[in-house]
């Protein structure tokens, strides 16, 4: 059994647990910290030393980062401080926490959750994973395969960023009515089955919990149905993710090579 320390980091909350990656558990409640705003390096980096101080943590972390992640550095900031783009973001959270530290995207993190242990289960064919929060987010599986780095969550919808009609944060801030927005997703999820023709949709995100109110209403042929793990898939997600592509050869920053300035966990705890 492998345990590492999944940090889930989002546009409003990062939020850590170790995670049995063989059963998919947590094996202590999550610890969830405000994201600092704005969502500098620094910034960040600081609050990921503060998580792995929490659990006393000195092993392996994995951790779900909401960008396109190319070998441990961000290429996008479409939710996240612009400083960002092109900064080692292993290296950065390497350097704070004093841990080893792999780095995924969210969404492809929440998609490797769900098909290990979650609605993907056993499930052959082309999974989609959508997930909707402040941004939308995707991961493409071919029978269990991740294909890693898809933004369709920014595919154009006549002359918008398909994230900024149909993501939950702007359902939230623009009030709209469940029918509204079912048929805001309804047109995004068509298009995406226009272009890829996934056999599953997985809806993963917070406003899954709700997916009473909207999945009945989409008239996708995929069926859809809402993610298992909800709060805890970036979790548990950042973890596998992080062991997966360790074991794929991709960059893992090693901390003791890298000596953790004062304020990381060789100071008191
Ligand atoms: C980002 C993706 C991320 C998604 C969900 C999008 O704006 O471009 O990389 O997966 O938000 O956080």
């Amino acid at each position: 059994m492998a345990t590492l320390l999944g940090i889930d980091i989002g546009g409003t909350g990062m939020k850590a647990a170790p995670v049995d990656t063989a059963t998919g558990e947590l094996i202590a409640p999550r610890h969830r910290i405000l994201t600092p705003q704005p969502a500098t390096p620094d910034a960040m980096a600081q609050v990921v030393a503060q998580l792995t101080r929490h659990f006393d943590w000195t092993g392996e972390v994995g951790a779900a980062f909401p960008a396109v992640v190319k070998g441990g550095v961000a290429r996008t900031a479409a939710n996240i401080d612009p400083a960002w783009i092109g900064t080692d973001v292993a290296d950065t959270f390497a350097r704070t926490s004093g841990c080893d530290v792999t780095v995924v995207n969210d969404a492809d993190a929440a998609g490797v959750a769900e098909m290990e242990f979650g609605a993907g289960k056993g499930r052959a064919g082309v999974v989609l994973m959508v997930t909707l929060g402040t941004g939308i987010g995707t991961a493409v599986f071919f029978d269990g395969v991740l294909i890693p780095n898809t933004e369709l969550g920014h595919l154009r919808m006549g002359k918008r960023d398909a994230e900024t009609r149909t993501s939950d944060a702007v359902r939230q801030r623009l009030g709209l009515s469940w029918a509204k927005w079912a048929r805001r997703l309804d047109a995004y999820l068509l298009e995406l089955e226009r272009l890829l023709w996934p056999d599953l949709f997985i809806l993963g995100g917070g406003v899954s919990k709700r997916h009473d109110r909207f999945v009945p209403r989409l008239t996708t042929h995929a069926e859809v149905v809402p993610a298992k793990l909800l709060n805890e898939a970036g979790i548990v997600g950042a973890a596998l993710g992080a062991q997966k592509a360790a074991g794929t050869g991709a960059t893992v920053h090693h901390a003791a090579t890298q000596p953790p300035p004062a304020t990381g966990p060789s100071g008191p705890r």
